[in-house]
């Protein structure tokens, strides 16, 4: 089968892999007709993480069961959240299935996801079939319209869950007043899931005016971080009392208009510009080590340490919820939204493209080129 494999720093090439089979009785198989690429995957495609090379990217997986182990009864057309889980330990009984310890092989370590840094030996979706453990668990079964809807669907998969996750975590209520710090594909997701959960009002910060724009006809308003002062507009706007909570969806790669990287940036940002007591959800990937971290910030950050204002943070009485979102706590729900026409998050694709257009996909998202917002991968076709 075809794959998108990791073959180095700024390297994707599709090859001609082994075919994905059944591995284990609760195993399914499932023949990817969507894949997206992720902000996520930009950490490991630039050489920013532990990711191995040789390893198949893609975690944004929606496709066609066409094998069942002995042990599954899964059918039909399927959307598999990103993490990986067993559905029966003690971190998936909570609803972390995020840090299942089941699918990780580490003992020290949770969590598992597919083609993903530091989360266990799984291959990724951006290939023509993916092997899916536990599949009665792992896959949420789509509706009719599935086939037709597929850009809606697949987001299911990772950044819609993610960015309602991180408005979860920051607790956003009817009538908040909320600041999303990022207008990639996630921080779209969680103005948008702020909107769905009745926030009053909700800002975007970006220095891309392209993302901005969708913001905006969202119908958030833009913070152009090139010219404006968060924290100013956002005080301004609230009678200097600040906004009542706030999202970080850029990441530890967070960096000035100019492009000089600094991790601590979104997070000082969101610390300063949301109130006394107010909730902040971190879902923008932070790591335990960043093998270029060195060279493009410090060796603090190379080791994963991010300097950040905690006096003023602790000072103001704020909580902070961190980590990867667990994708399953939310899915179902929000598949019930798509299904039922309540939520279109497919307004974020900019670009649908064959999988054998992988490599110039990574490398215009990379760039973050003017349009290149989200990038949805069709291996069963030519985009
Ligand atoms: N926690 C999870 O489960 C989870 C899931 C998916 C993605 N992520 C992470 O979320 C983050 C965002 O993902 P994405 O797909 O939207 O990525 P992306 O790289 O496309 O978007 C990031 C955006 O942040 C902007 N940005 C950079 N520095 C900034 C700053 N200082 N202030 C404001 N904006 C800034 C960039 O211009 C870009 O538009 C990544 O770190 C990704 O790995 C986490
Ligand atoms: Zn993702
Ligand atoms: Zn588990």
């Amino acid at each position: 089968m075809k794959a998108a494999i990791y073959d180095g720093p700024r390297t994707v090439t599709v090859k001609d892999v082994p075919d994905a089979r059944i591995e284990h009785p609760c195993d399914i198989l499932v023949r990817i007709t969507t894949t997206n690429i992720c902000g996520s995957d930009l950490h490991m495609y630039e050489g920013r993480s532990s990711f191995e090379t040789g390893r198949t990217l893609g975690h944004e997986n929606l496709g066609q069961v066409v094998e069942v182990g002995p042990a599954v009864s899964k059918i039909a057309v399927d959307d598999m959240p990103f993490n990986i889980a067993c559905g029966f330990c003690k971190q998936c009984e909570r609803g972390l299935t995020s840090y299942c310890l089941t699918m990780q092989p580490k003992p020290a370590m949770a969590g598992a996801a597919y083609g993903f840094a530091g989360m266990g030996p799984y291959q990724g979706g951006q290939a023509e079939l993916l092997r899916v453990p536990y599949g009665d668990f792992n896959a949420l079964r789509l509706g009719e319209d599935a086939a037709e809807r597929q850009l809606d669907y697949v987001m299911l998969a990772d950044i819609f869950p993610t960015g309602y996750h991180a408005t979860e975590m920051a607790n956003v209520k009817p009538g908040d007043q909320t600041l999303v710090y990022g207008a990639g594909p996630v921080g779209l997701m969680a103005a948008y899931s702020a909107m769905i959960r009745g926030a009053g009002r909700v800002w975007v910060a970006d220095h891309r005016r392209d993302r901005l724009q969708v913001a905006e006809d969202l119908g958030a308003i833009a913070i152009n971080t090139a010219e404006q002062d968060v924290a100013e507009v956002v005080k301004d706007a609230t009678s200097g009392r600040s906004a009542d909570n706030g999202c970080e969806c850029v990441g530890y790669q967070a960096h000035d208009p100019q492009g000089q990287e600094d991790a601590s940036l979104t997070l000082n940002g969101l610390i300063e510009a949301v109130r006394f007591c107010g909730d902040i959800g971190v879902v923008g990937v932070f790591l335990p080590e960043d093998p270029g971290g060195g060279d493009a910030q410090g060796e603090l950050e190379a080791r994963g340490k991010v300097p950040i204002d905690f006096g003023m943070m602790w000072f103001k009485g704020q909580r902070m919820g961190t980590g990867q979102a667990p994708v399953k706590r939310y899915n179902r729900a929000l598949r019930d939204l798509i299904a039922a026409g309540r939520a279109e998050p497919s307004f974020v694709v900019s670009h649908e493209l064959g999988l054998d257009q992988a490599p110039e996909a990574y490398e215009h998202f990379d760039a973050r080129d003017e349009g290149w917002i989200k990038v949805a991968l069709h291996p069963d076709g030519d985009g």
